[in-house]
């Protein structure tokens, strides 16, 4: 006869706790360690888990990991556990079938499921930086909090050269002050919440961001869009995961996610290792980028 298991199940939310608890352990822990034991007591029960990050796998647990939790922990756990990339560097972009993340009027609200919309807010908890192109803010006008789930909203930065975002946008009137913008050096300013970096070819390059996001002892970077953003990371060889979002819906036109130079030769073109999850009625595709 089969030996009952002890184990008792956990609510998505406590599931949630644990993956930021996770995080906490990690950032205590900076180092190369291949396992992590995180644990958190939650109304007197301590939930434990160990997780080895060079399988990629929870090992010991005392709790029930049912699908929902195994797709969660295999998400978030492998960015947060990283061991080799230092600042690590996500991207997400949802697309339609066709491949569009925006109409061509630049229209993207909300082309993906409610579900990926709490996953992006998900994204944004774990992370210590959100990046974030002007044109995101010029026409979406985004929060970039975490006001859909438990955890701490992180310092966001908008990518403005020619610093002429105004400061009525969302993201800008948050009341945390840690709102923030990269503009030309070249440019005169005095507000504290500017970084200054050389424009060459007409903008900042990625080297130069991931030299300041060190400086500032950030972590988990979220590149949050849009296409030319993620595109020029992507290009620069600098992003190691992508959380693609298809969505069951095709535009005909619009805005695309990839701007990237045109490869023609198949043969010149490699794969990258996928694994993907159902998330609503969307399917997310996680590009683990620094796997060949
Ligand atoms: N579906 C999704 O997942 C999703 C996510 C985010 C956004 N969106 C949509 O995507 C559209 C915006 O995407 P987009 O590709 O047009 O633009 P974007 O990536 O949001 O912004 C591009 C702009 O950001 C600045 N920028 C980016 N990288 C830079 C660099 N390395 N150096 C200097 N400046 C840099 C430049 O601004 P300047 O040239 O002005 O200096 C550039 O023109 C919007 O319609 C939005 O709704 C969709």
């Amino acid at each position: 006869m089969k030996k009952k298991s002890n184990k008792s199940s956990i609510t998505k939310k406590i599931a949630w706790s644990l993956v930021l608890a996770a995080k906490k352990v990690k950032n205590l822990q900076n180092d190369d360690s291949t396992i992590f034991l995180v644990s958190k007591n939650i109304n007197n029960i301590i939930y434990k888990f160990e997780y080895n990050q060079e399988k990629k796998k929870v090992l010991k647990n005392n709790f029930i990991l049912d699908s929902y939790i195994t797709q969660l922990f295999n998400i978030f756990l492998p960015i947060i556990f990283n061991t080799k990339h230092n600042p690590y560097l996500i991207g997400h972009l949802a697309q339609t079938l066709d491949g569009y993340i925006a109409t061509e009027s630049g229209e993207s609200k909300y082309i993906s499921s409610q579900d990926n919309i709490k996953h992006i807010h998900m994204l944004r908890a774990i992370s210590d930086v959100i990046i974030v192109g002007a044109n995101t803010v010029r026409l979406d006008n985004p929060k970039l909090t975490t006001r859909l789930v438990e955890g701490k909203s992180p310092m966001r930065i908008t990518l403005d050269k020619k610093n002429i975002l105004k400061d009525g946008y969302d993201v800008f009137t948050n009341k945390d002050n840690n709102s923030f913008k990269i503009i030309d050096e070249k440019i005169k300013s005095k507000n504290s919440n500017i970084f200054q970096l050389p424009v060459i070819n007409n903008a900042f390059q990625e080297e130069d961001i991931i030299t300041l996001i060190n400086k500032l002892n950030k972590r988990i970077v979220f590149i949050e869009g849009g296409g030319t953003t993620i595109s020029r990371f992507y290009e620069s060889g600098k992003l190691d995961r992508l959380h693609l979002c298809i969505c069951p819906i095709i535009l005909g036109k619009g805005r695309s996610s990839f701007l990237t130079k045109k490869e023609s030769k198949l043969e010149n073109i490699f794969e990258h290792s996928i694994a993907h999850y159902k998330m609503g009625e969307d399917v997310l595709c996680d590009v683990d980028l620094t796997r060949p």
